[in-house]
């Protein structure tokens, strides 16, 4: 069986890394990786497939950043003559990014089968392009690979075929738990303690990367100034992603950054270095989709700067809290967290390091190769 693999932006890497992992492991398989260049930083992307270990992509479109409109027009344009010169048995598309939908409605229009790994997380806020994504996303795949129930069930509430949905547990779990031994030699907090002459006993970890925080001035102000509160009491750590930086400075807010002098900025680091800064911050503050997923994992309080989440799991079972932007939320959230009252949080159903496995297995059985 012929399997077409699509990466292009970071979330992506850690979770076809297990899926690659499982393919090599079965003789019948031929997996061949197709990397969009929607990423392209050695920090946002080659850094990944060296730690992860994913094999080198067979192809790359090369396609870089630009509007929404050119950059899923320009994937697509690259895409279809690999699809058609590989004719593969089915595409495996993760994740909810550009390169998600826009290699997902090629493969469906050339009537070649599309599984979506990650499928039917909804946050029902047609605002964030990743809602937008996922539900095109969903509506054209043959195979849907779900992370925790809500997504079956919003997969069901739409109208999907019950037969064409998988509750499988998560990929990306699968990475975090494969790697977590290893992380533990990262000297990433040591280093960044003398680089930057901390001292205390804790810290807290910040990403933030949503258009809708970081490419508004008033919204990221708002944030801002609850960070100024916490870095008073907490050195931040922030690896900042290219957005961020950008939008730091096209908006005119680097002097209110540098103002919060216990707020350090520093580059995206490796997934090791990462995993390393979660597993042993006291509090993780972002917007990120997957960080929500990690924390819950590894039992780390987690603040989400959203208004909503497409993960629920992590919430009401995980380490997870939808706080929002308003600055005194932000800060009461944080207070509550340091005061003791954090709930234990317990590991998703199928959150157990075998996602891949269950993934490969169906996609062999409803492929018909056994
Ligand atoms: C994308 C995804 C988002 C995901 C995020 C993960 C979409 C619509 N968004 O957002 O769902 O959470 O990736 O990180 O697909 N840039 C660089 N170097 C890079 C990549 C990007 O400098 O290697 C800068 C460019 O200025 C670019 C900007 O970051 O314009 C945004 O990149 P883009 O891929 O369009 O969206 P992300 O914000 O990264
Ligand atoms: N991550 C990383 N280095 C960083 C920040 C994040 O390796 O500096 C990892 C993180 O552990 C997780 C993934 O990147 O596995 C999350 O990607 P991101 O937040 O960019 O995307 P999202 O999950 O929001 O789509």
């Amino acid at each position: 069986m012929k399997i077409l693999n699509v990466v292009g932006a970071r979330p992506n890497f850690m979770k076809i890394a297990p899926l690659m992992a499982e393919y090599s492991r079965r003789d019948n398989i031929h997996a061949i990786l197709v990397h969009t260049g929607q990423h392209y930083d050695d920090t946002m992307s080659h850094l990944f497939f060296e730690e992860l270990g994913i094999p080198k992509p067979d192809i790359n479109l090369g396609v870089g950043s630009c509007s929404h409109a050119v950059q899923t027009a320009e994937i697509m344009k690259r895409f279809e003559p690999v699809l058609i010169g590989h004719k593969p048995d089915v595409v495996v598309v993760v994740g909810d990014v550009n390169s998600t939908i826009a290699c997902g409605l090629v493969a469906t229009k050339l009537g070649i089968k599309l599984a979506h790994v990650e499928a039917g997380l909804r946050s029902f806020d047609r605002s964030m392009p990743e809602e937008i994504n996922r539900i095109l996303t969903d509506i054209i795949s043959d195979l849907l690979f779900c992370t925790e129930q809500a997504g079956v069930d919003n997969l069901l509430a739409e109208g999907v075929a019950s037969e064409k949905i998988h509750l499988v547990g998560h990929v990306m779990i699968d990475t975090l738990l494969s790697h977590l031994k290893r992380s533990w030699q990262s000297t990433i907090v040591e280093d960044l303690w003398r680089q930057y002459c901390l001292d205390g006993d804790g810290f807290a970890v910040l990403t933030l990367h949503r258009p809708s925080n970081v490419d508004d001035p008033v919204v990221f102000s708002r944030i801002l100034d609850a960070l100024n509160i916490i870095q008073k009491d907490l050195p931040i750590l922030f690896p900042a992603h290219p957005r961020t930086r950008k939008s730091i400075s096209s908006l005119g807010l680097q002097a209110k950054v540098e103002r919060l002098t216990n707020l350090h900025l520093m580059e995206p680091v490796g997934y090791l270095d990462f995993l390393k800064l979660q597993a042993t911050a006291k509090i993780v503050l972002t917007d990120s989709g997957g960080i929500q997923e990690e924390t819950t994992i590894l039992k780390v309080p987690c603040i989400t700067l959203r208004e909503n989440t497409e993960r629920p799991v992590t919430v009401s079972l995980g380490s997870n809290q939808v706080v929002g932007t308003d600055t005194e939320k932000i800060i009461a959230a944080y207070r509550k967290i340091t005061s003791g009252k954090f709930k234990e949080p317990q590991v998703p159903p199928l959150w157990d390091g075998h996602a891949a496995e269950r993934i490969v297995s169906i996609l062999e059985e409803k492929l018909g190769v056994c």
